[in-house]
């Protein structure tokens, strides 16, 4: 079958029509959403009509999935299956999430990141809760001579708290929490790109550097990427299946009312291809 692709900003995106993800996908199909993919970094479906069972269907043309890796969130009958949610009546395990949400890298705090991860729209609010994506290839694109020579080489440690800070950036560091240090510039396994591989959540530190100059070279790094020029905005209708390559693109949730519903279905496609440094 053949499908549309239409650019969603100058930054990143593409919605794809003309596919129903509900049913099996024929292989040229996939290899032409999957080079729309790689092209535009996220790309989304809109008006899908989707079960738990037939996102997994879709996820695994790409890969094989990522299990839940976040004890509290695990659904024992489909174990690759979080649900987003400040929902407490769904009879499922989630992850509860309310209000704004700070640019990361999904599992960044890994050694092995996800792939990529598609994410299902249940319910939204009528207000709020747009997700934002940056492309740190863009970013890392536009940087001066003088800041690419400067971050190449340096590693960061990437550290994630979902206890205590799931959403804010956290004051100090403990041991006991997932982390792992990784290269501040990745460059892409399929693609060959650089991108920028920090974020405002996660990333804590710049290895070997004093707190002043790692603290200077990070705020700097952030404040890029999070350009307009870099960033597109999506406003969910229900309906929308995303898929994002958490390679390359940070993604940020922006507020919404805690009296307003929103549910989310994040099924997360692992990364066959060992981390890379520049
Ligand atoms: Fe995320």
């Amino acid at each position: 079958m053949p499908i549309t692709v239409t650019p969603l900003s100058d930054a990143l995106g593409a919605a794809i029509t003309g596919v129903d993800l509900s049913q099996d996908i024929d292989a040229e199909t996939v290899a032409a959403i999957k080079q729309a993919w790689l092209d535009n970094i996220i790309i989304v479906f809109p008006g899908q009509n989707i079960t738990d069972d037939e996102q997994e269907n879709f996820c695994r043309n790409f890969g094989d999935l990522e299990l839940v890796r976040t004890a509290t969130s695990i659904d024992q009958d489909h174990p690759s299956i979080m649900m987003i949610t400040n929902v407490k009546d769904s009879g499922k395990p989630t992850a509860l999430e309310d209000g704004e949400m700070m640019f990361h890298y999904d599992q960044c705090y890994y050694e092995q990141p996800s792939m990529g991860s598609t994410l299902y729209a249940i319910e939204i609010p009528d207000e709020g809760g747009n997700t934002l994506f940056a492309s740190c290839i863009k970013a890392y694109e536009a940087l001066s001579d003088d800041w690419k020579q400067r971050i190449e080489g340096l590693r960061a440690l990437n550290y994630y708290d979902y206890a205590r800070n799931p959403t804010m950036r956290p004051d100090d560091v403990n041991p006991d929490v997932p982390q792992w240090t990784h290269p501040v510039v990745r460059v892409h396994p399929e693609t060959g790109k650089k991108a920028i591989y920090v974020n405002r959540l996660m990333t804590i530190l710049i290895e070997g550097l004093p707190a002043e100059e790692s603290d200077e070279i990070l705020n700097y790094l952030f404040d890029h990427i999070e350009k307009p020029e870099f960033v597109y905005e999506h406003v969910w209708a229900v309906g929308d299946m995303m898929m994002w390559d958490n390679r390359c693109s940070v993604h940020a949730r922006t507020y919404f009312s805690p009296e307003k519903r929103r549910m989310m279905r994040r099924v997360t496609v692992r990364d066959a291809i060992p981390f890379a440094a520049a």
